[in-house]
């Protein structure tokens, strides 16, 4: 197993400064603030191929670039650790293990990019962890390395905390944003509404996830081409992929992009549980199609996994085997989607309604003929629809399940019950 970039000497607990120190760090931070223009350093990274880690996989040095270079001088950060979605752990594991390396990344992306407030948004569940990052702060303002004039090069940089809800939509970036100046956590419409234009008071805003943070000092340590030694052309690096369900060996494992499925589940997962064989796996979270077992060879990256109508999102991997009911694994996601819907947008705050309602009244045995028409329909209408993914994500796991599992729906609606239930 590779653990050369986020989770190295991570073994025994949350590296302390002490040894971060030992190990190089903050020697990053350094170089930067003494050797390099801070457009040198999102050349660097625009260079490296990193791509953010939060989702969208959109290129980190890109969108450096666009705040950068806006014209508006007052521009601001703000470091994303919502974390809400079912089967991803990665960031709340970064935050409790390895502290200063995000600190040192945010601190290097605020010289790059000019910001005048840096802000770290975690989500306020994760209460152990913000006590780790406030105390990481307090060590390393203590030996100079952040706050003001950060080891006497007259750069300062001042990471702020705040504690966001805990809920999906919170991560959302724009709806992050809207929650850090005091209003609802509510998605805006994109366009206009990109952050690197019209983000934090209105201005130019770099949004990045706590993994896409993190990778920038050993980038800015050790070189593009040894970053770009690990995963694919086009998507190079390790992501963390947080791998649960129907798994012998569940957690987070740090891995080259662009490693099979299969060896991820197989090796790294330790296969199936209980002998049992492969139904389904969610590549990237609830919010993306899910592969059936003829398709478990892709390559986990971004873009392979778009080609196959997929995505890669945050890299939480769902294993389900042979056991479980698609009706009612859809239906728990339509539950969540529809929990979570801040409601603002009507196509998702009814359509994760209908949707969960006709899947419960299909999995209860309640189910006709044609609640699969009316299933497909609703799905096709409301997909795209929203101000942020949510309901696309809930449209998208209807049609995936309905399209590779439709005798399971038939069957439900025939017998009057779950099928599934009583086969296994
Ligand atoms: C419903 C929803 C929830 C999201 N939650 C998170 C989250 O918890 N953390 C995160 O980094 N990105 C989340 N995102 C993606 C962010 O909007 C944004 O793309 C990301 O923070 C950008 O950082 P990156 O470029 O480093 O990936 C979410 C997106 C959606 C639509």
């Amino acid at each position: 197993m590779t653990q050369q970039i986020l989770l190295k000497d991570t073994t025994k607990g949350t590296v302390d400064l002490e040894t971060y120190q030992k190990k190089g760090g903050y020697q990053a931070l350094e170089k930067v603030l003494r050797h390099s223009q801070p457009l040198d350093v999102i050349e660097t990274i625009k260079r490296s191929g990193l791509r953010g880690r939060g989702g969208a996989g959109f290129p980190t040095g890109k969108k450096w670039e666009m705040v950068a270079t806006h014209r508006e001088l007052e521009r601001y950060l703000a470091c994303n650790a919502g974390e809400h979605e079912p089967g991803t752990y990665k960031d709340r594991l970064l935050l409790r293990l390895n502290p200063h390396q995000l600190l040192e990344g945010i601190a290097i992306a605020t010289y790059a990019v000019g910001a005048r407030e840096s802000h770290l948004f975690i989500n306020g569940a994760f209460s152990e962890e913000i006590a780790i990052v406030k105390q990481a702060i307090v060590d390393a303002q203590k030996h100079g390395l952040l706050g003001h004039n950060i080891l006497g090069t007259g750069f300062s940089c001042d990471i702020q905390i705040f504690l966001g809800p805990d809920t999906y939509v919170a991560g959302e970036e724009t709806a992050m944003l809207e929650c850090m100046q005091g209003r609802e956590a509510k998605p805006k419409h994109k366009p206009p509404y990109y952050p690197t234009v019209y983000g934090l008071y209105g201005k130019p805003t770099v949004v990045n996830n706590v993994e896409t943070l993190s990778n920038v000092p050993p980038i800015v340590s050790n070189g593009t081409d040894w970053f770009r030694s690990f995963g694919t052309k086009t998507c190079p690096g390790t992501m963390l992929f947080s791998i649960s369900g129907d798994i012998n060996r569940p957690g987070v494992y740090e891995l080259p992009l662009g490693i099979s499925l299969r060896k991820l589940i197989e090796d790294f997962g330790g296969g199936i549980k209980d002998g049992r064989t492969l139904k389904a796996v969610y590549p990237g979270g609830p919010s993306h199609a899910f592969l059936t077992p003829k398709d478990i060879d892709v390559s986990m990256d971004f873009d392979s996994l778009k080609v196959i109508g997929s995505g890669l999102g945050s890299a939480g991997v769902i294993v389900l085997d042979d056991t479980r009911c698609m009706v009612e694994q859809t239906m728990n996601f339509c539950n969540f989607f529809r929990d979570e819907s801040c409601g603002q947008c009507p196509p998702c705050k009814m359509g994760t309604h209908y949707l969960h309602q006709i899947l419960e009244k299909i999995e209860t045995g309640h189910g006709k003929p044609e609640d699969l028409r009316s299933l497909q329909q609703l799905s096709g209408f409301v997909k795209g629809r929203g101000d942020c993914t949510v309901i696309t994500g809930a449209a998208v796991a209807v049609e995936c399940s309905l399209r590779h599992f439709p005798e399971e729906f038939e069957s439900h609606i025939k017998a009057h019950r779950c099928t599934m239930k009583v086969a296994s």
